[in-house]
């Protein structure tokens, strides 16, 4: 049996007697509980605590919002004092009260995963009246670890970060207090505790195996999600126990925020979705004058695929332009027709566009900052939203749906095409690289869904405009030498206790990949059918090409017997094609084998560039593979061709050089031949004529292919062009 099944069953076996034995006692009523936390401000941490809180219906009291805080920075040093005093002053209220049980608990790090009756429970069954947290670590002062009683088993030093006692013996304690607001309270309730007498007096224990308080720091390992069918609890590995209080203490913010995308609400295998928000912003009703603005800004830092289609993609956003302002930072001159085509275009759509070109010299880094401090320094920029030129977002809603999540920093989460690369981490490496958590792979494939707190988002975010004026004002927010501003930024927002969140609730698109993309080429955008195969397609593809595989649209048609003709090529693959070609220019008559009837061979000369000539044939072949293959198997069912063409040419007809071919067979098991311009705009006659059968075809379509059998049976002639220039993308398939 599986390891882990036994445990559970010894966990309820467990679970069942300790409820036997609690049922004897005298239950503790929750209107007896009193929570008292400490916080200034109301940090991402903050209102997770409360979200957790609320979710139990504990009665919270919070200590010291909007006081300043005066307690040290205590993630990096001593410190904690003021919550001391905070206490003290709190507790006199409650100090009769002996039937009042207090616990007190820090928020900015802590989740609660269960409610109060559990606590209650657990707490009166440790038999204590007042219980500290424990953890591995002595601190502030190592000196006092000898000082301890030995424990059995567990965690042997106190952490303040959590405990639970009677209001009477919590309040004596507290009143003790004598000290600054920047002395240690750990080490305040430390000497207490090991203090013999007062032990013995206040009835102090620690809890050594996490029954209740959870201190994850030197306990990261002990900690795993346990998937309940409506829920899923934080389970103590190592002593077998369901803590209450989970603290992300020390160095460990990240584990908690990695274990609270789970607890206790969020994603189950049940429910499915990992911290899906209830209170989402609505902004269905809103009129489009009174729509929050943003600030989108563009970073085009490398050469980038796809470009033109990126830029385009921004006008058709869901979302009121008058509301949008664009800034656009371009560090490529390669791209600058680029975006001066997209601004004769759009400059009406977006009249307030701040464009820094390659000749300003910005650095990467610094572009940055200035297009964020735009924003920053302008109280009605309601929204900061960065996009890369790598990010091709294509669900139009994207900005309204990320508003309506109502989170200070989100992203939507995109990948690569197939691929595990996407734009956030799960995890850090210790020393702040990447790291793959275990929910990564889930995450990018979809199969956990939901808004994901994580510690490293890239490419495509927004931020709310009032947080860069707040919680990030005082920051730098991408500026760091010899640092990635992506890495800047990142571990700038979360020193400042801002969640960053991605998002994979909705589909939002995918990320193009740069690695491979050779701007000296004149339409690079046509050799990245492997790098980018949907960007390609999207391109390059007939738009009516997935007609031919459904079978209500009857898209292929059969104009002469078994010439077959469908939609294969956009016009500006067609475009590009020719342009490519007469670019490169060298035009020869073609050495090309074709076989005669008579049998043997027999050279049909024809003006032609092959594609080898332009280094495409590797493209070209992967795109029969992908595009012509599935439709030879559906037009001669049982032939499965090879595609393995020799023969890769576009031939050139015109009056003067060459108008026709004569008839001829083609060395092929069959052909394609895709018109690559328009007849009667481009030029005039032309045409295939196919002897056997006494059948034309005069009008060839744009873009359009035709697949025929190659040898015996399909001798044909290109009929004469007697005006322009005509161009054809042949193909010998098996040749
Ligand atoms: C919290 O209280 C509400 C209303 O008082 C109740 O509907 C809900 O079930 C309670 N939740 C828990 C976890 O006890
Ligand atoms: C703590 O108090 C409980 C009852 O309040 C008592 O049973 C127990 O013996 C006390 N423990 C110590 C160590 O004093
Ligand atoms: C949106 O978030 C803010 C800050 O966290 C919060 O105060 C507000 O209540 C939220 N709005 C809604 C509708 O939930
Ligand atoms: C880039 O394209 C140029 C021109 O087509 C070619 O000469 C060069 O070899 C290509 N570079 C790479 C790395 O493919
Ligand atoms: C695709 O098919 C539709 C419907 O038949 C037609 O209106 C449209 O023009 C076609 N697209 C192209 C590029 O030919």
């Amino acid at each position: 049996m599986e390891q882990s099944l036994l445990a559970v069953i010894f966990a309820l076996i467990l679970s069942l007697t300790d409820y036997a034995k609690a049922a004897d006692q005298k239950a503790i009523a929750p209107e007896n509980l009193l929570v008292i936390t400490a916080a200034t401000e109301e940090t991402d941490g903050f209102h997770r605590f409360m979200r957790t809180a609320r979710e139990f219906n504990y009665t919270v009291k919070v200590l010291g919002l909007g006081e300043e805080w005066k307690g040290g920075d205590v993630a990096r040093t001593v410190g904690g004092g003021q919550k001391v005093r905070w206490l003290k002053r709190e507790l006199q209220k409650h100090s009769d009260n002996k039937e009042l049980v207090i616990l007190f608990v820090d928020s900015y790090d802590v989740i609660l995963a269960s409610g109060p009756q559990e606590l209650l429970w657990k707490f009166s069954r440790m038999g204590h009246r007042v219980i500290f947290s424990a953890e591995g670590f002595c601190w502030p002062d190592q000196k006092l670890a000898s000082k301890y009683p030995p424990v059995y088993t567990g965690k042997r030093y106190l952490n303040s970060g959590g405990f639970i006692g009677y209001a009477p013996d919590l309040s004596a304690i507290v009143q003790q207090w004598k000290y600054k607001d920047n002395d240690d309270d750990q080490l305040f309730y430390t000497k207490i505790y090991l203090d013999k007498a007062q032990r013995t007096k206040f009835n102090m224990t620690l809890d050594h195996r996490s029954r209740i308080f959870q201190n994850l720091n030197g306990a990261i390992e002990e900690v795993v999600l346990k998937f309940e069918k409506a829920r899923v609890r934080a389970r103590n590995v190592a002593y077998d126990t369901l803590p209450v209080i989970i603290h992300g203490n020390g160095p460990t913010k990240l584990q908690l925020n990695y274990l609270g995308n789970y607890v206790p609400t969020a994603w189950t295998h049940e429910t499915g979705c990992g911290i899906c928000d209830d209170d989402l912003l609505d902004l269905s009703e809103v009129p489009d004058e009174e729509m929050p603005t943003i600030q989108i800004s563009v970073f085009i830092e490398q050469p980038t695929p796809f470009l033109p289609e990126f830029l385009e993609r921004l006008t058709t956003l869901n979302y009121p332009m008058s509301r949008l302002r664009l800034f656009i930072h371009n560090n490529v001159v390669y791209h600058e027709q680029h975006i001066q085509q997209f601004w004769e275009r759009h400059r009406d759509d977006f009249p307030d566009t701040r464009v820094v070109g390659p000749e300003e010299n910005l650095q990467h880094d610094q572009a940055r900052t200035m297009a964020v401090e735009l924003c920053r320094g302008d109280p009605t920029c309601d929204y900061y939203f960065s996009i890369d030129a790598d990010v091709a977002l294509t669900n139009p809603d994207v900005l309204r749906i990320l508003i309506e999540e109502n989170k200070s920093v989100i992203a939507p989460m995109l990948s690569r095409h197939g691929k595990l690369w996407s734009n956030f981490w799960g995890a850090l490496s210790p020393e702040g690289f990447y790291s793959r958590s275990e929910d990564y792979i889930d995450i990018v494939q979809g199969k956990r869904v939901g808004l994901w707190n994580v510690p490293y988002i890239t490419q495509v975010y927004l931020i709310r405009g009032s947080t860069l004026r707040t919680r990030l004002a005082q920051v730098s927010l991408y500026v760091q030498d010899g640092m990635d501003p992506d890495m800047v930024f990142c571990r700038t927002v979360r020193d400042q206790g801002v969640f960053m969140f991605v998002s994979n609730r909705d589909e939002f698109g995918r990320l193009v990949s740069a690695a491979n993309y050779n701007i000296s080429r004149l339409h690079p955008d046509m050799w990245q059918i492997f790098d980018n195969p949907v960007d390609w397609r999207e391109k390059y593809i007939h738009e009516n090409y997935s007609k031919i595989f459904d079978e209500d649209e009857n898209v292929i048609e059969q104009p002469c017997p078994d010439v077959y003709w469908f939609p294969a090529f956009s016009e500006k693959m067609c475009d590009d094609l020719v342009e490519t070609m007469e670019d490169f220019g060298e035009w020869s008559g073609g050495k090309h084998t074709d076989e005669r009837l008579a049998g043997g061979y027999e050279n049909v000369p024809t003006v032609d560039i092959h594609m080898n000539q332009i280094s495409f044939e590797k493209e070209w072949l992967k795109f029969l593979k992908e595009y012509i293959v599935p439709v030879t198997e559906k037009l001669y069912p049982g032939y499965y061709p090879k595609a393995h063409a020799v023969m890769n040419f576009v031939v050139r007809y015109r009056p003067g050089e060459q108008p026709y071919l004569r008839p001829h067979h083609d060395s092929s098991t069959f052909t394609i031949n895709i018109a690559l311009n328009r007849k009667g705009i481009d030029f005039q006659g032309g045409g295939c004529r196919f002897l056997r059968y006494d059948c034309n075809v005069e009008t060839p379509r744009k873009g359009w292919s035709f697949m025929h059998p190659g040898r015996l049976t399909h001798y044909h002639e290109g009929l004469p062009t007697t005006q322009g220039t005509r161009y054809i993308m042949v193909s010998f398939v098996d040749p």
